[in-house]
Order: structure tokens, then C-alpha cells, then sequence
């Protein structure tokens, strides 16, 4: 078998499941008796001089712990020389310049990279970067927004901590009469939102994707057999004429309506958790993809789960695959993003059992 040498890093926002899919990896490229280093900070730690790097081969040092939140290798902080800050500045060609050295230096053969939408677009649109050794993208996000992949890493334990969240207001929700308008994370897609208001069994579920009324929101609440419940909202939902956050908008329509509730911002909590099965399973699969895709000499492409078969797509189909949105922090970049279909499943069947949605599918 022939030597490889490998870098793992992590970039945006963190999710349950790094850590698993980190030790996966490390895993396979230990069987294949590869040298494996962690790039620490994500792209912070590839600016430094030299690369912030942790050997990682034959290290159990995390086995035990890799299956809870965060990543060990870190994603960066505030003050964090990435994209979006040398963008800033108007460095962004120096940023671009010193990531393509450090990866020179470290004399890698593949680098596998873990992250969400707008890290893979820009892996996709700043390809040379990676020029000379071979780039493999996993999907991971809470959100559920990248385009291909029927699952990315993260989302099934954020959607199963937003559901123990709702599960546990919806008992103190039965002994005050009152209802729980939950705030829930997801950007501009609402799968979070969705799935997790299905698994809890909310009244009504508000997504961006769905035009919703609020009079009817408010009918739909008054009509229900109970008086008290939850009422699950993503956080990029808007009304005409109201401005605030999600979950305060809809308060305000309700106690206007004299319909008692309370808000609640799970927030980062739905980042956090024990990664649960089906996250760790999804990471061993991408971790044993992300692999074979070295061995087999393939570069710029994202391993992939598509009706429950593990495989590639490329770095080029993936962008295209997705709708074209500006990068609030690059001027100039486009990410390529996915959001709940108007034929999605789930919306169908939270429809079918009276679940509010709204009015029209966008
Ligand atoms: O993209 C992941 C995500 O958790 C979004 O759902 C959320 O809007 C955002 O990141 C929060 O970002 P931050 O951790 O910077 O507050």
C-alpha cells in the first residue's frame, strides 16, 4: 500500500459529530499505516506560520471522548484570521497565498475537509489553494443546507437536542395553560425546524420556505383540543411589517390574541449534545468514503449519502447543484445552499395530520 501522508481540519460553525468523524478517519488512516495531523483553529491555524498542526496518528487520546460535541481540533475564534476577516481588510489574496504555502510545507498528500455550506463553496471557488494534493470535502451542519447529500454531519443530534429541549417545555407548557414558542437555529433552511416539530409534536411549524398567516396561525391555536403547547419557529422567518426575532414576532401576534406563551431560545444547545447513533454511523461512512476517495486518487469532491449510498459528487456539481445565495461576509462570493423542497416528505405529512405549516409553499 502506498505512504500517504493526510491533514483533517475543521471550519465554521462547530456541530455534534466532528469528533467522531475526526476519529474515524484517524482510524482508517492508522489500518492503512498512514500519517495522519490535525490543522487546529481551522483555517486560522493553516495562516499561522508555521501551520498549527497535532499529530494525530496512532492516537487514542480522544477515543473516549469522541463521540461528544465540539471539535478537539477547534473551528476558530473571534479573532480568527479566516476568509471573512481578510476579506475585511482586503487581504483576501495574502490569506489565499499563505493557506496554498502551508499546505506546501506540510508536504500533505490529501487534505480532508469538514465543513459546512459556505466552506465547501469557497474550497470550490478558491480551488487553488489545495493545488497538488488532493481535497476531500464531508458535509457537515446543524442546518441541513448543502445541496446533494440527503444528510450532513450534525443534524440528527441537533434536531434530537431540540426535541428533548421542546419535550421537556412542553410539560411545564401543560401545567401553566400556556404555550412555548421555541426559537430554533437552521440559517435560511428549515429542516431543523421541521423535523424537530414533527418528532416533538408541535401545533404549528414555521419555516422560511412557507408563506404562513397569522390569523390563521392564531385560529389554528384556538381551534386545537388543547391550551397549552409549542409552537416551533425557525429563526429566519419574517412578517410584513413586524421586524424583532422569530419567536418574539409570533409572541406578540398571540398575546394579542390573548393566547398565553412564553418564548424560548435553545440556541447553542442544539449545537451541543452526544453524538447520537445515526450521526456516528453517517460519520463512519463519510470517514470510510473520504478514504477510499484517496486511495482511488480522487480530488475537489464531497462524499456524499444519496438514498442510503455512500459515494462522491463533485466540488463542481455540488456548487451548482444548490441555490446561488451572496456571502453576507464576502463581497463578491456566492455560496451554494439547499432548503426544504415544496415536495419534501415531511412537510406533506405534518400537513396531512394537522400540523399548521402556513399557507403556501414558496
Ligand atoms: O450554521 C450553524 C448555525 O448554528 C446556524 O444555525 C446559526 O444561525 C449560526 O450557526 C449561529 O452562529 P454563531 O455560533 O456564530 O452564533
Amino acid at each position: 500500500m502506498v505512504h500517504k501522508k493526510i491533514a483533517i481540519m475543521t471550519t465554521g460553525g462547530d456541530c455534534s459529530g466532528l469528533n467522531t468523524v475526526i476519529q474515524r478517519i484517524v482510524d482508517a488512516c492508522n489500518l492503512r499505516k498512514w500519517d495522519v495531523v490535525g490543522i487546529q483553529d481551522g483555517t486560522d491555524g493553516l495562516y499561522s506560520t508555521p501551520a498549527k498542526t497535532i499529530n494525530l496518528t496512532n492516537n487514542a487520546f480522544q477515543f473516549a471522548s469522541s463521540h461528544l460535541a465540539g471539535s478537539i481540533l477547534a473551528n476558530g475564534h473571534a479573532g480568527a484570521t479566516n476568509f471573512e476577516s481578510s476579506a475585511r481588510v482586503g487581504k483576501l489574496n495574502a490569506f489565499n497565498k499563505r493557506l496554498q504555502k502551508s499546505i506546501k510545507e506540510l508536504n500533505l498528500d490529501a487534505m480532508v475537509l469538514i465543513g459546512g455550506n459556505g466552506s465547501l463553496s469557497l474550497a470550490h471557488l478558491y480551488n487553488e489553494i489545495y493545488n497538488g494534493v488532493q481535497l476531500i470535502c464531508i458535509p457537515k451542519t446543524m442546518d441541513l443546507d448543502i445541496p446533494l447529500t440527503d444528510r450532513t454531519i450534525g443534524f440528527d443530534t441537533a434536531v434530537q437536542q431540540l426535541t428533548s429541549f421542546a419535550n421537556q417545555l412542553l410539560l411545564i407548557a401543560r401545567s401553566h395553560h400556556r404555550w412555548f414558542v421555541i426559537q430554533t437555529m437552521g440559517r435560511a433552511c428549515g429542516s431543523l425546524a421541521l423535523h424537530a416539530g414533527v418528532a416533538v409534536g408541535a401545533d404549528a411549524i414555521l419555516i422560511p420556505e412557507v408563506k404562513f398567516n397569522i390569523d390563521n396561525l392564531v385560529k389554528h391555536i384556538k381551534q386545537s383540543k388543547r391550551d397549552y403547547g409549542i409552537i416551533m419557529v425557525s429563526e429566519a422567518i419574517s412578517i410584513r411589517g413586524h421586524s424583532g426575532k422569530a419567536a418574539d414576532m409570533i409572541s406578540r401576534a398571540l398575546n394579542t390574541a390573548n393566547i398565553p406563551n412564553r418564548t424560548s431560545f435553545p440556541e447553542h444547545i442544539q449545537r451541543a449534545g452526544d453524538t447520537t447513533a445515526n450521526d456516528r454511523i453517517l460519520a463512519m461512512g463519510f470517514a470510510d468514503t473520504a478514504l477510499k476517495a484517496i486511495e482511488n486518487n480522487e480530488t475537489n469532491v464531497m462524499t456524499v449519502l444519496q438514498d442510503g449510498e455512500y459515494k462522491t459528487v463533485s466540488l463542481s456539481d455540488f456548487f451548482e447543484a444548490g441555490r446561488k445565495v451572496k456571502d453576507p461576509n464576502i463581497v463578491g462570493i456566492m455560496t451554494s445552499n439547499r432548503y426544504v423542497e415544496p415536495d419534501d416528505v415531511l412537510l406533506q405529512i405534518a400537513t396531512d395530520m394537522g400540523i399548521y405549516i402556513g399557507e403556501k409553499r414558496k
